[in-house]
């Protein structure tokens, strides 16, 4: 049977571009070694996990487990580590850090005020980032540049200041059906909430299904203004407590320390 004629040049597209993240995902892993893989496990995440792992290729995968992940997460976290035999790393916040925020602020006194939440953000992520991307070169995440105005200007390549290391954004000209048209022909697990109109996914708390007209990000911290709406993972500046701020400077100075020209792809 004929397929429907628009059905031809997407699927081209869609392999071209699958055959060229497949190509820099195997070159990250040659020529940036060890290289680290930031697996939030949403839709765009698991592509790159199951082209990783098919390839067998050298990065290590890992999570950061904030504490307050939607069970759906955790149980794909299981399935996971079942369905392709990966030994996932977690890493967890500091529990001083989060005993002081608590005791301090109150459990969830992210709804508070913005730098209550991007202090709370800086605790339970940024933080055990930076010790993920500890001894790294570079490290690999699942942005997209439709996923939000604060993204539009994503690159695919660039070098996390903040970090000290390369990194690396192979899906950044990816569209959201790209995304699933793969997750769908190589049936890849995916997380229960995208059923649900939760297009993207972070901690329970802070994270709402959205309705027909919004934005993919309307859900995440859904009362703030959409300018607002990054975790600080991603170069937006944070205001934070001095005692969460250097906890990030004193990981970042122990690991970094590399030339962002010493390395070509
Ligand atoms: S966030 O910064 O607002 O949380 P988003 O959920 O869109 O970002 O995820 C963007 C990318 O950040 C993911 O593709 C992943 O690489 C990384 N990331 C976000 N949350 C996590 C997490 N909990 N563990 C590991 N990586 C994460
Ligand atoms: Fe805290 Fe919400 Fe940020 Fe999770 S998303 S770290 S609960 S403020």
């Amino acid at each position: 049977m004929n397929k429907p004629f628009e059905l031809e040049p997407f699927e081209t597209t869609l392999a071209d571009k699958v055959a060229a993240v497949s190509q820099l995902l195997a070159e990250i892993a040659r020529n940036h070694a060890p290289a680290a893989f930031a697996n939030s496990l949403g839709a765009e995440d698991m592509v790159l996990t199951d082209l990783i792992l098919r390839q067998g290729l050298a990065i290590e995968i890992f999570s950061l487990d904030t504490g307050r992940l939607p069970q759906e997460t955790y149980t794909l976290m299981q399935d996971v580590q079942q369905h392709y035999g990966l030994k996932l790393r977690l890493y967890y916040p500091r529990h001083d850090l989060i005993e002081a925020y608590t005791r301090d602020h109150g459990i969830n006194a992210f709804f508070e005020s913005i730098e209550l939440r991007r202090a709370c953000c800086h605790a339970r992520k940024v933080e055990p980032l930076a010790r993920a991307l500890a001894g790294k070169r570079a490290w690999i995440t699942g942005l997209r540049a439709e996923q939000s105005a604060t993204r539009e200007a994503l690159p695919r390549r660039e070098f996390d200041e903040a970090n000290g290391l390369e990194k690396f954004n192979p899906l950044a000209d990816w569209s959201e059906r790209e995304v699933w048209a793969y997750l769908r022909n190589h049936d890849v697990p995916y997380n229960a909430l995208h059923d649900q109109h939760y297009p993207s996914i972070g901690c329970a708390p802070c994270t709402r299904a959205i309705t027909v007209g919004e934005d993919l990000r309307a859900g995440r911290w859904w009362w703030e203004n959409p300018d607002t709406k990054e975790c600080g993972l991603h170069r937006i500046p944070v205001v934070v407590s001095a005692e969460v701020s250097e906890s990030v400077a004193d990981v970042n100075t122990q690991s970094s320390g590399r030339s962002q020209n010493e390395d070509t792809l």
